[in-house]
């Protein structure tokens, strides 16, 4: 039987081969990798990510020496490890630098022309919003990782005006993976950070209701694209296209939408586009009356919504922009299995396979009953 050693080593020394000579157990006590895991380069990185300074690698025993003890076998729990950072909530959240400056200076533009709006009452100056769509949004659209800075915004307080920006940015995003010429990219993002400007007219006691709201409150707030219409029109510059923004955005295409419930051909095509882009951002987004969906679970509603409800067309641009993204997440599953996402099945791609921490191949789209529950690349 061959003896071993464990050798401490630096994160940055490790390399793909080497063999764990300790279990790695996560935070909420989840076992993350077993003893005797063979390191590839993506665990290396994950291992970067989770900000562990150090592991236990297994080593052979030079001849004679003493072989693997038991007081080595305890697991090196993340939360006790030498970590360079404090939470691994905070390593994975590192948005470029960039991107929130100008995501930042968008939220400030939309506060202060939904104030304008809530407290005058009487239209407002336009040419803020469209100088904000020209220096702070445009430059974003064609950044590969915009979805995934995105996603990875926090939205603890003034979920209307990051909302807004969300869907401004994204809007912008499906326009131009539609093929949508330059002057239209800048009316798609315009009308999108305006689409619920009405919502700044509802009391704040009803819009920042923290439980459910009575069918009365219910009425008040499906009235925002009648009123976001009304408010917008006020303001003679502004065409036609941007003014349906407000008032079509929650139509549906067979009908069922509000507020006239009209179908898909009365529906003006960035109110089509905006309406993707609201859904995706509402269930993606820890609102505060709903629960934050995976981007798994978010393409399998983007995939039955485009069956009648939202527009087919823009929901297959975005489905096949967050797709390919898949192969190479680390996930968590519902039963608690922790792996790798390996392969997309071209039937669901919502369900690929993972093979797991321990070796396992587990396909998703095959065992019904498993989903993955977390994504723990951000
Ligand atoms: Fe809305």
């Amino acid at each position: 039987m061959s003896n071993y050693v464990n050798k401490r080593l630096a994160i940055d020394d490790l390399v793909p081969g080497m063999c764990l000579g300790k279990m790695i157990v996560t935070d909420d006590g989840k076992n993350f990798l077993n003893e005797g895991a063979v390191l590839t380069l993506r665990v290396i990185q994950m291992l970067h990510l989770w900000g562990l300074r150090y592991v236990d690698i297994r080593e052979e025993a030079p001849t004679g020496a003493l072989g693997y003890r038991m007081e080595d076998t305890e697991p090196l729990h993340m939360a006790d490890a030498d970590k360079k950072k404090t939470s691994s909530t905070e390593t994975t959240v590192q948005i470029p630098a960039g991107f929130l400056a100008y995501y930042e200076a968008a939220v400030q533009v939309l506060k202060g022309t939904f104030g304008r709006a809530r407290f005058l009452k009487d239209g407002f100056e336009i040419t803020d919003v469209r100088q904000m769509v020209e220096e702070c949004v445009l430059p974003l659209i064609e950044d590969p990782t915009v979805l995934d800075n995105i996603q990875m915004m926090p939205h603890p307080e003034d979920y209307l005006y990051h909302h807004s920006v969300d869907v401004g940015i994204l809007s912008g995003c499906l326009g131009l993976w539609l093929g949508r010429p330059f002057r239209e990219l800048e009316e798609i993002i315009l009308g999108a950070l305006l689409h619920d400007v009405g919502k700044a007219l509802i009391p704040l006691k009803v819009l920042n209701k923290p439980g459910a709201l009575t069918a009365e409150e219910m009425a008040l707030m499906r009235f925002h694209s009648v009123r976001g219409y009304n408010f917008l029109k006020q303001n003679r510059e502004l065409p036609r296209s941007i003014l349906l923004c407000a008032l079509q955005h929650h139509e549906r295409m067979d009908g069922s939408g509000y507020p006239l419930s009209v179908t898909g051909d009365k529906i003006h095509p960035y109110a089509k586009t905006i309406a993707v882009a609201d859904v995706f951002d509402a269930i993606t987004s820890a609102r505060n009356y709903g629960r934050k969906v995976t981007p798994y679970e978010a393409v399998a509603v983007l995939q039955y919504e485009m069956l009648g409800k939202l527009d087919s067309r823009t929901c297959s641009v975005l489905v096949d922009h967050l797709v390919p993204r898949f192969v190479g997440d680390f996930v968590e599953l519902s039963n608690g299995q922790l792996g790798e996402v390996i392969f997309l099945n071209v039937s669901d791609s919502s369900r690929p396979t993972i093979r797991t921490i321990d070796g396992d191949f587990v396909d998703l789209d095959k065992c019904r009953t498993l989903k993955i529950s977390k994504v723990l690349r951000t």
